[in-house]
């Protein structure tokens, strides 16, 4: 048995209004309520963190955001919103570098460097997320493309804050696909990016990084990818939209 607690991630992405985010907790915390065995947090869209953090509070579910700016003070930046002010609305995490990010808004590994040190530096979890395409699969190059993105965007962070994030491994060609990586194979790339970590940071920071699958994480599959040891969790974009799906996964 690993050492590490498991944590259970939502990513609404975008989807669900205030009110429906209200809803939803309405519905998910008591189904959660005992779950001692694993940590909780869901993350939806910029305009529902107020709502969520309000529903969230006194509960041991956490609330993050999808994304932050790479600037931690105030200014003319229209469209974006800080680490700091997330942290005032209430969240605990943010989700960085997600391959929707990477694809279609000109994230690079530069700039998942650059907010991963904004959200350490405002107190928020990041949720780092690497993951391969399918044709880098097919061409044999997901290793090369887990140590690029692992090389530009997470290790030149220092040790102390390496020790503050949250890897997420979520496999491009798994996303929304219903094709779920099998447990075997999220694992064999857990097992070279926690190989990376010992590589850069050492022992210890390898032995202690949580690594979160995401892509496809289903109440009837989550059982056999949280059987591997290498698997500290999951990232979960659809089947978190419906709190008795989600709540039977946090609860796998
Ligand atoms: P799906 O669970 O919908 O495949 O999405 C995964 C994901 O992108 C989570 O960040």
């Amino acid at each position: 048995m690993s050492a590490r607690r498991p944590l259970m991630a939502g990513n609404w992405k975008m989807y669900k209004t205030p009110a429906q985010t209200a809803e939803f907790f309405e519905k998910f915390l008591p189904l959660v309520a005992e779950s001692s065995h694993a940590d909780v947090l869901i993350c939806p869209p910029f305009l529902n963190l107020t709502a969520a953090a309000g529903a969230a509070a006194g509960s041991k579910v956490a609330v993050g955001a999808q994304n932050c700016h790479w600037e931690t003070k105030e200014g003319a930046f229209t469209g974006e919103v800080s680490a700091p002010m997330l942290k005032a609305a209430g969240c605990a995490a943010v989700i960085i570098g997600h391959s929707e990010r990477r694809q279609f808004f000109g994230e690079t590994d530069a700039t998942v460097l650059k907010r991963t040190q904004a959200a350490l530096a405002s107190g928020l979890l990041p949720v780092v997320c690497v993951g391969e395409r399918l044709e880098e699969r097919e061409s044999g190059r997901t290793g090369d493309v887990l140590r690029a993105q692992f090389t530009d965007g997470i290790a030149p962070l220092e040790a102390a804050g390496f020790a503050k994030i949250v890897i997420a491994y979520e496999p491009v060609w798994a996303i929304g696909t219903g094709k779920v990586a099998t447990p075997e194979m999220a694992a064999e790339a857990h097992r070279s990016l926690r190989a990376l970590v010992e590589a850069r940071y050492g022992k210890e920071a390898a032995a202690a990084v949580r690594i979160l699958y995401g892509g496809s994480v289903k109440p009837d599959n989550v059982k056999g990818l949280m059987a591997q040891v290498e698997i500290d969790g999951t990232l979960v974009g659809g089947a978190s939209l419906d709190p008795v799906g989600f709540a039977s996964i946090v609860n796998f």
